[in-house]
């Protein structure tokens, strides 16, 4: 994989007004960049509150297979995390971009490791990049955490930071990053990886197929990583793109819009919509290995990020895989019911180390049978 600039940077120091070469899309790409339907889409709203206290198929279940089936993507409201908490988990990601560069630089991404500061999916110097800076790092199973990017405290903050003014400054750069790292992002982490596994619940009862075949799967070992995203505003919002269209590799991707400025896309009817944010409300997609473990009854759909000229937008995303050492394949039960198997089977290792050789290009690698 190939070491990216910031982007946060670039437009912070040059106060540039035209576009570098490497970030500015071809013609075709920038044909379909123009090509916004106007339309706010009408994403289906689930409600999660609604959502738990329904074991049978009713109404709020249905609402979700539907979302799932014709959608891949709705908004996830009374979801149980605490607003004012939520607000605090906001403002650390915003102070966190807002880190100075010399902090960033020792969070950059290392070659050949996707984890820390950088761009996903880089694998040539004349590929066109993202209007973007990303920070990716794995956060379940703890196990596979990266240390050099998920730092521990190291000694009692509090008893340090009374010493003296100097020392408090320096402190106040530590502690954004420890104590975002530490705390906040650990409940964070466990609130998501909870309502993950209450949707791969829901969504075995709504395909009316036994929740274990989904539990075994995406047990207290699945994987969450995460992934926040910065969109400085660019000068020339037509000539380049914050997010390359893709469908998320993930089981589902729970997603939260920390400044509420719109930029998420998502294609419908060959047509892109924007998403427009709810407050506090979590976008979830079905990924595209939820597509093939419903053996294509929920489906994996096409999204991207655009930019403005005006406002900076900041996302994070959080991709629920099933664990190592499992299988990635449809469910024996709809194969049963569909009388066929739309997809290979493989192991979680191969349905990775595919992901990570492939060239961008939507669900290409995807192998249908
Ligand atoms: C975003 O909306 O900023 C990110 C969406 C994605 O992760 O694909
Ligand atoms: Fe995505």
């Amino acid at each position: 994989s190939i070491i990216v600039p910031s982007v946060q940077e670039m437009v912070k120091e040059k106060l540039i007004k035209k576009v570098p070469q490497r970030y500015v899309r071809s013609d075709l790409d920038k044909a379909e960049i123009a090509c916004d339907s106007g339309l706010k889409a009408e994403i289906p709203v689930i409600d999660m509150s609604r959502l738990c206290s329904s074991t049978t198929m009713d109404s709020e279940i249905e609402k979700l297979d539907l979302a799932c089936k014709e959608w891949g993507f709705f908004q996830l409201v009374n979801h149980g995390v605490d607003s004012g908490f939520l607000d605090k988990f906001k403002s650390e990601i915003q102070n966190f971009f807002n880190l100075p560069m010399e902090e960033k630089k020792k969070l950059w991404q290392k070659p050949g490791d996707m984890e820390g500061f950088g761009q996903a999916f880089v694998v040539s110097e004349e590929q066109k990049l993202d209007w973007a800076d990303m920070f990716h790092l794995t956060v379940q199973p703890a196990r596979l955490r990266k240390p050099h990017v998920f730092p521990r405290y190291l000694f009692p903050l509090g008893l340090l930071q009374n010493y003296s003014y100097l020392l408090h400054k320096f402190f106040s750069v530590f502690k954004t990053m420890f104590c975002f790292f530490r705390d906040t992002l650990e409940t964070y982490s466990a609130e998501l990886k909870s309502i993950a596994k209450i949707l791969f619940a829901k969504m075995a009862v709504a395909l009316k197929i036994n929740p274990e075949e989904m539990e075994k799967l995406f047990d207290d070992d699945l994987g969450q990583i995460m992934r926040m995203n910065y969109y400085p505003p660019c000068p020339e919002p037509d000539q380049v793109i914050g997010l390359t269209p893709h469908s998320d590799s993930t089981g589902v991707t729970i997603l939260l819009q920390v400044n509420e400025v719109e930029g998420l896309q998502i294609k419908k009817n060959g047509k892109w919509v924007s998403v427009k944010p709810l407050p506090n409300a979590f976008v979830v997609n079905v990924g595209d290995m939820i597509e093939i473990l419903t053996n294509g009854t929920y489906r994996s759909i096409e999204h991207r990020g655009v930019v403005n000229s005006e406002k900076e937008r900041i996302s994070i995303g959080a991709f629920h895989n099933i664990g190592t050492g499992k299988e990635v394949g449809p469910l024996r039960s709809l194969v049963e019911r569909h009388k066929a198997s739309f997809f290979r089977s493989m192991t979680t290792d191969e349905y990775f180390k595919g992901l990570f050789s492939r060239e961008l290009g939507g669900k290409a690698y995807l192998d249908v049978m």
